[in-house]
């Protein structure tokens, strides 16, 4: 009868060591997948489902201005981008073509707090000279 008890906690102490296992290798599947930075994840938004790049050059001028104009005017007026881009702020770079940024809120308006945050950092690091 002991030697049962004794094979069957055993049993469960190796079953319970693999099962532990089994939960370190999940982990360190998660940590490998490292979050994006939000640089990034900023980048991969104006350059795709943004489509901020379709009218926003870096250094020159297009359909809109540039993002180092843009963050230039930001930074001298101390302008809220981030309230800018949820239509609580009014435009300060160009005001004239407004309506034409304006065609881009349906996009925007889809963007969590933390895209929205995103985009402000790279717009901020592209604009201070950031490339990759
Ligand atoms: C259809 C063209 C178009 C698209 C797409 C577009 N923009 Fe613009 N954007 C403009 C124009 C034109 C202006 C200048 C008018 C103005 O200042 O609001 C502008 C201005 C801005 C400004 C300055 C606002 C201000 O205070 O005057 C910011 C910031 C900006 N865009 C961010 C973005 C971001 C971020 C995206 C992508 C999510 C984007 N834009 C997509 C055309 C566009």
């Amino acid at each position: 009868m002991q030697r049962l008890i004794l094979l069957l906690s055993l049993v469960v102490l190796a079953v319970g060591c693999q099962s532990e296992k089994k939960e370190k290798k999940q982990i360190t599947i998660g940590t490998k997948k490292e979050k994006a930075s939000p640089y990034d994840t900023g980048k991969a938004i104006f350059n795709g489902k943004g489509k901020c790049y379709t009218c926003h050059k870096i250094d020159k001028k297009s359909i809109g201005p540039g993002v180092i104009d843009i963050m230039k005017v930001y930074k001298d007026q101390k302008g809220d981008l981030i309230a800018f881009l949820k239509q609580e702020a009014e435009p300060i770079v160009d005001p004239e073509t407004y309506a034409v940024m304006k065609t881009n809120f349906a996009i925007i308006k889809t963007f969590t707090e933390e895209e929205l945050n995103a985009v402000e950092v790279y717009m901020n690091e592209v604009a201070n000279g950031k490339t990759e």
